[in-house]
């Protein structure tokens, strides 16, 4: 494990090592979207950090706990909605697009990967999906701007119309189980791996950190790229300290058998 220096040398490290691998996953956290806007949870001064979480246990007990987490989300959705999909996102998806990227898996529940271009079906979210709802009962899907409309009239978030349940966001809340398709999916995906790049991550919640050494587990290289330490720099072949989107190549890198086939 190395960690690089120059930002030239990063962006030649990152393309180095995406043309040695075949079939990349990668990893992403928040970090991937304070280059657009979006805060990330642990830096000092995040605005997550201002309140603490609402445990899943305690959204589903009681009405009040219900209040404030809508209260929070409408907030928090009013300041980031009008903001889009970053260079890094763009370059994660033009990975997707060569055909070397197998599947994004990410903790992130701003839906930009989405947004960046990225067929649903190569987006793993472990952590769920902040742009719509689901009923805790029948699993109904549930638009974000009806539940508004009704807690903006009643002061209360609406029960689910189909049978009465209690409606949360699609996000996966402390205490609350994880999205088990999704799990099979990203470990299915990180144990074909020949590569896996975490990018913008503090790696320090599991399962989902708990996946990229799966990977090298099972034989894949690992590359972090990240602002700071993580717990699974020792694992990593290579850990650039640094900045997205500016550590990262320009363009997704060719591989020898693209050049060879774009030609002169
Ligand atoms: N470039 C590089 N690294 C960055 C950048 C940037 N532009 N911006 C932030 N970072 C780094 C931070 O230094 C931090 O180490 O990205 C990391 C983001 O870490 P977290 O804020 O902990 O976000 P994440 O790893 O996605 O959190 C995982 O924790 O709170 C739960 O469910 C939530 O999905 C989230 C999970």
């Amino acid at each position: 494990m190395h960690e690089q220096g120059s930002l030239a040398r990063a962006r030649d490290v990152i393309a180095a090592f995406i043309r040695s691998c075949d079939r990349i996953v990668i990893f992403t956290g928040a970090g991937i979207s304070t280059e657009a806007g979006v805060p990330d949870f642990r830096t000092p001064g995040s605005p997550w950090l201002v309140h603490k979480p609402i445990p899943f246990q305690d959204y589903i007990a009681s009405e009040e706990a219900r209040i404030e987490a809508w209260r929070r989300k409408f907030a928090m959705d009013d300041i980031y909605r009008h903001l889009g999909p970053g260079t890094t996102h763009q370059f994660i998806a033009a990975g997707v697009a060569s055909g070397q990227v197998s599947a994004v898996v990410t903790q992130n529940i701003d839906n930009l990967h989405q947004r960046s271009g990225i067929p649903e079906d190569r987006i793993i979210e472990l952590h769920g999906n902040g742009s719509y709802a689901r009923c805790m009962s029948c699993e109904g899907r549930h638009e974000i701007e009806t539940i508004r409309a009704h807690f903006e009239h009643h002061g209360y978030p609406p029960a689910c119309d189909a049978c009465g349940g209690i409606v949360k966001s699609a996000t996966i809340s402390f205490g609350q189980k994880m999205p088990t398709d999704a799990l099979r999916r990203a470990r299915d995906a990180m144990t074909c791996a020949d590569g896996v790049i975490v990018l913008g991550s503090s790696l320090v919640v599991r399962p989902a950190a708990d996946l990229p050494i799966m990977a090298v587990e099972a034989g894949a290289r690992l590359l972090i790229v990240n602002r700071e330490k993580t717990p699974l720099d020792s694992a990593a072949e290579c850990v650039i300290r640094g900045d997205l989107p500016a550590t990262l190549p320009e363009f997704w890198p060719l591989t020898d058998m693209d050049a060879s086939v774009t030609g002169p």
